[in-house]
């Protein structure tokens, strides 16, 4: 059973909204409007929310689980994965599912669904040891979003979706030549993920390549202005729109040091 929780009595709203008004006019100062502001924007989130228990998440339609589970672990990054096999037949796919593993040694990790079926991605991987990561740009997400088709093993998804293959001295995979952040990567190890049968690929950076524009100072690379996109769910794509960058968080030393 879903639960609507913590329903803000309407009374209590319009206070709030009441005594925001009279701070705004004459009333104490601005953070105790600022935290009068955040606590009935959260009241007014609240009354509308929905809890659901395990159960109800295993009780789910197949579709609707997959799409509220998919979505809930956040905005995720939007790659193709170029790969190629022993004989040179190039692949393409879309994954969401590229995370940062550790930064020395470069490295980064790819999820890789149960392999209850070819999974040709991962296939690629195992026999030529490399991959690429091309990020996706908003003028190529749709044709991006189309290599999640389960395409025969014949064909390439470069030829199928409308993209370029372009090769570089050193990775023996495909990048793509659409794309402006690139990132080739040889195969480190592989590990099974028990509770569900996905495998966790990590892969060393051995190359990279961004937009000179988009490198700062401090080498931090301004994804937003190479116009890399992101991904929620499934099927949702996004824009980013940055708040801030915030300073390195250096704490004194009475918060760090047990007495
Ligand atoms: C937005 C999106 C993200 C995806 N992310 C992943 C992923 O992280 N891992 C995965 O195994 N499949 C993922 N898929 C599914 C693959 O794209 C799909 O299974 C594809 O056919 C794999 O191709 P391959 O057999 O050539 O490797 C995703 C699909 C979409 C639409």
């Amino acid at each position: 059973m879903v639960r609507l929780c913590n329903r803000a009595h309407p009374k209590i709203v319009y206070a709030i909204t009441l005594f925001k008004i009279l701070c705004r006019n004459a009333g104490p100062g601005p953070h105790v409007c600022r935290e009068l502001n955040l606590l009935s924007i959260h009241l007014r989130q609240m009354s509308d929310s929905k809890t659901y228990s395990q159960q109800d998440i295993v009780d789910m339609d197949n579709i609707q689980r997959l799409n509220m589970i998919n979505a809930i672990s956040g905005f995720k990054s939007a790659s193709l994965i170029g790969t190629v096999d022993g004989s040179g037949k190039e692949n393409l796919a879309i994954f969401n599912s590229v995370i940062h593993i550790g930064s020395n040694p470069p490295l980064l990790g790819l999820l890789v669904r149960p392999l209850t079926v070819p999974r040709h991605t991962y296939q690629n991987i195992k026999e030529t040891g490399w991959f690429t990561v091309n990020h996706i740009r908003k003028e190529f997400y749709k044709r991006a979003h189309h290599t999640s088709g389960k395409f025969r093993e014949d064909i390439s998804e470069f030829e199928a979706c409308g993209f370029k293959a372009d090769y570089s001295k050193l990775c023996r995979a495909p990048y793509v030549k659409e794309s402006i952040v690139r990132i080739g990567l040889s195969f480190e190890e592989e590990t099974e993920i028990k509770a569900n049968g996905t495998v966790l690929i990590i892969g060393a950076v051995r190359e990279l390549t961004v937009p000179a524009e988009s490198i700062e100072e401090d080498g931090f690379i301004d994804l937003e202005k190479a116009g890399s996109l992101t991904i929620s769910g499934l099927d949702s794509y996004h824009e980013t729109v940055r708040l801030s960058r915030e300073e390195f968080v250096r704490l004194p030393e009475n918060l760090t040091k047990n007495n």
